[in-house]
């Protein structure tokens, strides 16, 4: 077995107290402090194992698929003392409830923000390209010559680029797109961040100015209840009709109804999504009907090497706060 497999082993793990017959055995599970029961596959697990597997757990392991709500919290009771997220979003987690319970929260940030970065910046190109209708054509028999006007796209160069939530993420994103030729950063977020903002000479800016001068609108914020359908009708309606549209957020910082719309219209040029509501998009979305709408399956963090770290920290986070031990990345609350 690989070491990724090990350490993959223990996603959507729950954590028992060990039994005085458990602790002497020699069963290598009980070696430690205490006994794992695991969900062993890639698939996610079903609500109500999760909510009958995991009464009288001390922590858990889950995935930004489980919805760690006051329904789960309840059946794992009052023993529960950490959760431990294989995700660098806790939108997912009830965070008032976990809180008010006493109950500490691990998760991964810094580790996946390059993967995460290098992927924002695959789909903006794959979109502002229109490469998947260009692969499609090749495909499909519709390359009959060399046309000037054919499968025209937008480019980066001398462009101005607006970033929501200039964060570990939206940073990244900006260091990688400078050197494509972009000529001005704009970015919005809860204050302005002048140390983070010098190195793009990025400008703090209202977000609909952000909407109406970008060519590029890049969202990487956080999904909180203020950033929740924050790019909607009003929002699409300010952007340029030229202007691409990217989002490796959450589906839910989107109005999907309104983003149709806007790109039916042509009130915006074209727009890249990794991630949707919900996941998975059903294949009869109107959205997957759109010849200028990319959609990837949420793989923003998706490599080998990456999947593998967020692993190994997420069982450590696990492990500390089973131990009252400082996590190697614990959300504070
Ligand atoms: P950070 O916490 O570093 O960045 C989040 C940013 O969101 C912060 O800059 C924050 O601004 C900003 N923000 C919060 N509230 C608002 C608001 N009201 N308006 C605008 N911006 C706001 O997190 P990361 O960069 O590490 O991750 C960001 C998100 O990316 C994650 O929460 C997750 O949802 C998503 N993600 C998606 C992945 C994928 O596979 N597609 C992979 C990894 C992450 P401020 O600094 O002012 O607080
Ligand atoms: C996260 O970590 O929040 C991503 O969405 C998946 O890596």
């Amino acid at each position: 077995m690989s070491g990724l497999e090990e350490t993959l082993e223990l996603i959507q793990a729950s954590v028992f107290p060990l039994t005085d017959e458990e602790k002497s055995s020699d069963n290598l599970l009980s070696q430690g402090c205490c006994k794992v029961q695991q969900w062993n596959t890639d698939e996610p697990i079903p609500r109500e194992d999760l909510l009958k597997g995991i009464s009288g757990a001390r922590g858990l392991l889950c995935l930004l698929s489980d919805k760690i709500d006051k329904k789960v919290l309840d059946a794992a009771g009052s023993n529960l003392k950490v959760i431990s997220t294989l995700s660098v979003g806790v939108d997912h987690l009830d965070l008032v409830e976990i809180k008010k319970r006493g109950i500490r929260v691990g998760y991964t940030p810094d580790v996946l923000t390059d993967a995460t970065a290098e992927l924002a910046v695959a789909l903006l190109l794959t979109t502002c390209r229109r490469l998947p209708e260009a692969i499609g054509e090749v495909k499909n028999g519709g390359w009959t010559s060399w046309k000037p006007l054919w499968l025209c796209g937008y480019g980066l160069t001398n462009s101005t680029v607006g970033i929501i939530g200039l964060g570990r993420i939206g940073q990244a994103i900006a260091r990688r797109l400078k050197p494509f030729g972009v000529q001005r950063f704009l970015y919005t977020g809860r204050q302005p961040k002048p140390e983070e903002a010098a190195e793009f000479q990025a400008e703090f800016v209202p977000i609909h100015q952000l909407a109406a001068e970008s060519d590029f609108v890049v969202v990487t914020c956080a999904l909180t209840s203020e950033t929740k359908g924050l790019c909607n009708k009003d929002f699409f309606q300010k952007m340029k009709n030229t202007a691409v549209f990217i989002n490796i957020s959450r589906g839910d910082v989107v109005n999907q109804e309104d983003l149709y719309q806007a790109l039916l219209n042509n009130q915006i040029g074209a727009a890249g999504l990794d991630v949707t509501t919900p996941e998975p998009l059903p294949t009869s979305h109107p959205l997957l009907s759109l010849k200028n709408c990319v959609i990837l399956p949420h793989v923003g963090s998706a490599t080998h090497g990456t999947r593998n770290t967020m692993s190994v920290i997420a069982a450590n986070n696990l492990l500390a706060g089973l131990k009252d031990e400082p996590m190697p990345s614990e959300f504070k609350l």
